[in-house]
Formats: C-alpha cells, structure tokens, sequence
C-alpha cells in the first residue's frame, strides 16, 4: 500500500472529546487534478466537538493518511457512538485494498507484496475479531446484508468467508485463543488466493462452466498453496503460521468423504480449520447475494447443507454451527439437496436443487390421505 497517499475520512467517524488517535488533513490544492495534504490538527491532542464543527464550515473534506490507516481502523473498533455497520465497513474496504495489492492483475506478483498483504489482512482480521464479539452467525449474516458490495465477487466472498470461519470457531471452542481466531479468519480470507492465477473472465462467469474452465478454477487450491510457497523458507511472519493458513488454502475444496479435491484428503486429515472453511464457504455462496444468483433464506440453506454431512461437510462443525445460528432448529419448506457436485467456486444463475422425494421411502406412516393442488382429498 503506498504511503505517501490519504484516505477520505467521514466527519460522524472522527473521535471526538478525546484524544485523537491520528492525524487529520486537508487538501490545500485549488487544482482538481493534484492533491497538496497539509495537517490541521496532530495526533495526541483532544478534539472536541466544537473544532470538528469549524472544521465543517471550513473544510468538505477530512483525511488520514495511509500509514496511520491501521489506528483510524482501531478508533472505530473502540468507539461506542460508531455503527458496527460503520466500522466493518471500513475494516472490509482496508481488507479490499490489501487482497488488491495481490489480486490486481496488473500488479507483479512477489513474496514481500504477499507478506505485507498477509500482515495488512491480519490487521483487519483481528478488528473483524473484536467487532464480530457479540454477533451470532445470524446477526452477521444480517449485518453482510447491510454492507456495501464490490463489482469483483472475490472480495465481498473472502471477506464474509473470514468473518463466518471467525464465528463458527467460537461457537465450536469458545475458549478459542486469539491466536486460533486470527489464524481461521487469515484462512478464510485468503482461501481463494490461488484465484489470482485464473482469468477473471472465468471466475465473474455468470452462469455455468464449460468442463475445460472448471478444470481451470479447480486448479486454485494448488495455485494458492503454490503462491505461499514460492519461498521456499515459508518465511514466518510475527505471530503467524503460514502453513496453517496453507493448509486451509489448499484444502478447502476436499470434502469429508474423500471426494473432494487436489488431493481426495479424508475426514480428519483435512485441517479443522479448512473444514471451518468448508461450510462457511458453502454458506456464504448460497445464502449472499451475487449479482446473478437467488439467495436462500437461512432455514432452507441448512436444510440443504445438512443432507451433504459426512459427504461434502463435517457432521459435526455442521450441527454445533446449525445448533449457534439463531434458529433453533433447521427446518425447510420442501425437502431440497444440493447435486453432489455442487461447488461454492461455481457461479450459478440457479443452484443445482433437487427436490428429494425418496426422504421416507419404506416408512409406513399407516393411512394417510393426501391432499392435491386443488384442495380435494385423494383417495
Ligand atoms: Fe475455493
Ligand atoms: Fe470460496
């Protein structure tokens, strides 16, 4: 991230009546096309509320400069009178900009842009952390509703898969460390890394693959693991296990029974924190909105995500995140199930439902009488 540049900053968002944790600027050019940032007011000083009204007057617009992005970013997450909505929104645009630094195609790839991709992104991992504390997986899925979307499906996706494997880790160990949260919420953002090495057209591709592009975008998790490994030290940054987050990278396509993929990995050889991964991925993809794409209500995504336990997803990970929801119990409409080979990465104008018929074949349920569309009994 270049930092000499400034960032925009809402009037409602700066603190006020305390210490200010930032500095704040203007732009002093009278130029539309060039930008002159002098500082009005230091960091370290009280700024109360009366300067930011003068400051109003005076002033359309406040900035921050990037390299004081990260205590901007804490201010919010500290502050009681900043909306959640507000400040997730933030921390989502800063995750955005780093994902950028590696997913811009027009940027060269290389192993220092990643390392200080992966600390920015830990940066917001560990605000997502601290703002996501009182939320229930329900309430974050409400709250993702209310954030605004990016044109590239990867980010919005990255994002809210990171902050559900943030959550569904705390409702499987709610004594999880700090270090377990930061590492699931790193995987789940960066899980679809190797995404960078595959043309956007296939990846924003409104409706179904032909088989040779799936076969493209199957090749992400390798591609993914790949970028991690192009040092071949696996430099350690502070605090963090690279190869963790590797293997969440790479195995968060394998399914429980072995039939998933690069490598066909089973049950509890792929990493716990992949299989996190797993269902939030699934979740996500089938309960956000995508520009093309219907989204289900909650009940029904369970629903559907419950008859792919111990095939695509942990039975286990699976009832405890159903059990923390906000509904009680998973209950649907119509019986439906995913077609065995759904996968989160496809884009679908229409998800591969069928309607399951055979649930309680062999049950006899004695005399029942069915009732057709027009409300007349069958015999
Ligand atoms: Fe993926
Ligand atoms: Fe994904």
């Amino acid at each position: 991230m270049d930092k000499k540049s400034f960032f925009s900053v809402r009037y409602d968002l700066i603190t006020r009546d305390k210490v200010i944790p930032y500095d704040l600027y203007v732009n002093s050019s009278s130029l539309a096309n060039k930008q002159k940032f002098v500082r009005i007011y230091p960091r370290g000083d009280e700024l109360t509320r009366d300067d930011l009204e003068r400051f109003k007057k005076k002033y359309i617009q406040l900035y921050v400069s990037e390299d004081q992005r990260k205590l901007y970013m804490r201010s919010l997450v500290d502050s009681e009178t900043v909306e959640d909505v507000d400040t997730v929104s933030f921390i989502k645009d800063s995750a955005i900009q780093y994902l950028h630094n590696v997913f811009d195609p027009k940027k060269e790839f290389s192993t220092d842009l990643l390392y200080e991709t992966i600390e920015g992104c830990k940066d917001a991992v560990e605000n997502m952390i601290d703002v996501l504390d009182d939320y229930s997986i329900e309430g974050l899925r409400g709250l993702i509703g209310n954030l605004s979307s990016h044109d590239f499906y990867t980010y919005d996706h990255s994002i809210n898969v990171s902050m559900y494997c943030i959550k569904i880790l705390r409702v499987l160990k709610p004594n999880a460390t700090r270090s377990e949260l930061v590492h699931a919420g790193l995987g789940g953002l960066l899980h679809d890394l190797g995404k960078i090495k595959v043309p956007t057209e296939i990846l924003n591709k409104p409706d179904g693959l032909s088989d040779d592009e799936y076969n493209v975008i199957k090749t992400h998790p390798d591609l993914g693991i790949n970028l991690l490994k192009d040092d071949p030290e696996m430099k350690q940054l502070e605090d963090l296990d690279l190869r963790i987050i590797g293997r969440v990278v790479h195995e968060h396509h394998e399914n429980w029974d072995g039939k998933g993929y690069p490598n066909g990995l089973k049950g509890k050889e792929i990493h716990i924190f992949a299989r996190i991964c797993a269902i939030a991925d699934f979740f996500d993809a089938i309960t956000t909105k995508r520009s093309y794409a219907k989204v289900m209500p909650i009940s029904e995504a369970l629903g559907v995500m419950e008859k792919t336990v111990n095939k695509k997803i942990d039975e286990k990970i699976f009832k405890i995140f159903a059990a923390h929801i906000g509904y009680s119990k998973v209950k649907t409409t119509k019986e439906l199930k995913m077609a065995d080979d759904f996968d989160p990465c496809m884009p679908y104008s229409e998800f591969p439902l069928e309607e399951v018929k055979e649930m309680f074949e062999g049950e006899d349920f004695g005399k029942i009488r069915m009732i057709d569309d027009k409300g007349k009994r069958k015999k």
